[in-house]
Formats: structure tokens, sequence, C-alpha cells
């Protein structure tokens, strides 16, 4: 048998599998949308199924709907080295946040399968629900790793207003408790998501790989300015309560407010909704959705506390009550040192350059490095363009990195 060190993937099939994923809620202007747990998350779930089939591998699901696929026969006590990411997109999206590392992950298992390479333990893939978080924010692998309480799943809505565990009730692809979805520690040997870097940097620096040192910590919360709803033409300027004149206020303030936490601080405020909306009417209601991110633990707290402030004044001064609702905060974590060793010699013995990089989006990984060693390795974005249908690696890029993936999932099955 060959020495499975020597194994590549099978590029024109990754090709085709990343080209058909993109078909599934391909928007006319080149976007995509598949929002977790929506028709079209249902649609990729079920040609990634299919494709698993194809290939002999079993695929079982838990109760938030994450995905394993494994080949057929093999025993599921023994402890996986893990790889995958997720096939859900943000609004509007491209072709490769999480499906590149889904789709490499499968590529993976089922070369490794086909080619009847045989590993000292199992390599398997997964699909984890609801990364980019319509529920709540990587959703899925949070579950993974640490098991949701029934009235944290009973809170939980998506954009539309719809509950997660109606939603849950109906969804094939998941089938047992949603609050038993934590895996015994030690049930996976070690994981690894290949991903593009949604930045500029590795372009920049003409280097094939990113080996990933951290993942950027999370933060979040929906904030209700709640004024009174008046007459636009018989309620004078001063007369007002107007919501959305304290939100736009405080709006203005978010680039000086990250600045003074530190220069890696991002604030954004992806989600604005105006009620009652009516052109004629004052503002009662203006909700806003933010997303913070820092990568120091501390200085994420400052953050949550310098907008909390600041929505607060803007509210005095326009005398309209805030209601400021923080989501669970998302750990930063570092990534494992053994396995980043073992990703930076399989990017050398394939001729690959690489650079050591923190990551400032979030990732399935960062719920997974507190349950089992995690690493991610990174491709180039052109222009580091993301979460937008610019989105774009050159093919070769993809396959340098499904390739590293490979070897280093081999790797891992030795330790
Ligand atoms: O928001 C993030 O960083 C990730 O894309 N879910
Ligand atoms: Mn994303
Ligand atoms: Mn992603």
């Amino acid at each position: 048998m060959a020495d499975p060190s020597d194994l590549r993937v099978d590029g024109p099939r990754l090709r085709r599998d990343l080209d058909t994923l993109a078909q599934i809620g391909r928007r006319r202007g080149g976007g995509i949308s598949r929002t977790g747990f929506s028709t079209l998350d249902d649609q990729a779930r079920q040609w990634y199924v299919d494709r698993c089939r194809q290939a002999r591998l079993t695929v079982r699901t838990d109760g938030l709907g994450n995905m394993f696929a494994r080949p057929e026969g093999v025993d599921p006590a023994k402890p996986a080295v893990w790889s995958g990411s997720h096939i859900d997109t943000v609004p509007d999206g491209g072709p490769l946040d999480g499906a590149l590392g889904t789709v490499a992950a499968l590529e993976c298992v089922r070369r490794l399968a086909e080619t009847g390479t045989e590993l000292a333990r199992p390599v398997e893939a997964v699909v984890f629900s609801d990364e980019e978080g319509n529920y709540g924010h990587l959703l899925g692998s949070y579950g993974v790793a640490h098991g949701y309480a029934e009235a944290e799943l009973a809170a939980m809505t998506g954009r539309d207003g719809d509950r997660l565990v109606d939603v849950l009730a109906h969804w094939r692809w998941a089938s047992g408790l949603p609050t038993q979805t934590r895996l015994v520690p030690g049930t996976m040997r070690s994981f690894v998501e290949l991903h593009i870097e949604q930045g500029p940097h590795l372009e920049a620096a003409g280097t094939d790989i990113g080996v990933v040192t951290s993942i950027v910590g999370l933060g979040g919360a929906e904030l209700d300015f709640v004024g009174r709803a008046d007459h636009a033409g018989t309620t004078s300027m001063t007369m007002r309560s107007d919501a959305l004149r304290a939100a736009a206020e405080f709006l203005t303030k978010l680039p000086g407010l990250a600045a003074s936490v530190g220069p890696t601080a991002v604030i954004t405020c992806g989600i604005l909704t105006v009620e009652p909306g009516g052109a004629n009417v004052v503002p009662r209601l203006a909700r806003l959705a933010l997303d913070f991110r820092d990568p120091d633990r501390d200085r994420l707290d400052d953050l949550g506390r310098v907008i909390r402030a600041a929505a607060e004044a803007a509210g005095t001064e326009h005398g309209v009550k805030v209601d400021w609702r923080p989501a669970r905060p998302v750990e930063p974590v570092p990534l494992d040192p053994s396995l980043r060793a073992v990703i930076r010699a399989s990017a050398e013995d394939l001729g690959c350059t690489w650079v050591d990089m923190p990551s400032g989006a979030g990732h399935d990984s960062q719920n997974i490095a507190l349950l089992a060693p995690t690493a991610m390795i990174f491709v180039p974005s052109r222009d580091g363009r993301s979460h937008s249908p610019q989105e774009y690696t050159d093919f070769d890029a993809v396959e340098r990195g499904a390739n590293v993936l490979l070897r280093t999932l081999v790797q891992l099955t030795l330790l």
C-alpha cells in the first residue's frame, strides 16, 4: 500500500463539490444566502448526505442537527481525529466561508476511505449547525463543547423572530435531545478546521498557509432605544423622544469607543430595526444588533462596558429608555501548539510557505478547543474580502490548503 503521506486530495472532485454547493442558495447578484435551519440549509445538507452515501460514509446527527460522517464499519468507540466546518452562510455571503472546511474535510475522509489507507485511528468529518448564529453564535459547536440547558434553548430566536425549539421540532437533520449534544471529553482526539482567512494578510505577504495561533473573543448584545411615537408634522423638534435619533448619535460614537479600548477592538451594528416604521411617525423603537470583538478577554469586557455606557448617555440626552441585553460571550482561545507544529511541518513537506497568525473571525474551532486539542489552517482571501459576494480564493490555493489538511490529519492519527 502507498505511503499515506503521499496521498493527495482529488482536486477536480473537490472543485466540483465546492461549485455544486455554491449553487445552493445563490442569489441573482452572485451572493449566497443559506441561513442555518432554512430550506436552503436543508437542501445543502441533503446534498452533503448524498455525497457521503456515495462515498460509503455513514452520517449521524445530534439533537442540534450537527452532522458527523465516518467510513462504514469504523468502530465508533475509537476516539477519532475530526475535521469540518459549517454549511450555513451569512445573508448574501460568499461560496467558501464554512463550505471550504466542510467539503475539504469530506474529501479527506473519503480519500482515505477509497484508497483503503490504514490508519491508527479514524478520521471523521463534521458539519456544525448555524455557525453564523441566526439563533446563537457558533450554535452547534457550542452544543458539542458545552451543551445547552433547556431554558437557554427556549429563549433563542432567529432574525425573523422564530423560536429555535420550534424549528428543531421539525428539522429532519436533528435526532435526539438538543440538551444532550455535549460530547464526552476524550471522544474526539483532535480537531482541525480549514478555512479562508477572510482578511488581507496572506495575500499581501504572498504566503500559502496561515497557521492560526488564536481566535478572537466575541461579544454581542441586542440594544433597544425606546422612545415615544408621535406625529411627524405636529410634534416640534424639541418635544420628541425619538428612538432613532438616540440610536444614530450612539452609532457615530462606535469608532471612538473601539479606539478607546485598543487597536484590536472592533464594533459593528449590522442590524437596525425601526418601529413602527412609518415615514410620518416619530420612531418609538430602534433595535440594534451589536457585535464586538477583541483577542483579549479583559478588553472584551471593557468593550461591553463602554458601549453600554455610551448607549445610556445617548438615551439620556434624547429622553429615551435603553434596554441592553448582552449575549453570552464567546471566549478568545489559543490554539494547540503541538497541532500547529504538525500543520507547519505538513505545509513544509508539501512545499508551501506558511506564517503564524491570529484569527479576527470567529470559528467553531474556538468552542471545540475547549474540548480537545484544536488547530486551524487558513488559505488566502482575495483582497481580504468575506461575508460578501466578492469572497474568492483561487482554486490552486484551495487545493493546497486541502492537501495540507489531509497530510495533517494523517499525521494526527499517529499521535
Ligand atoms: O462572525 C464570525 O466571525 C464568523 O463568521 N461566524
Ligand atoms: Mn462567517
Ligand atoms: Mn466560517
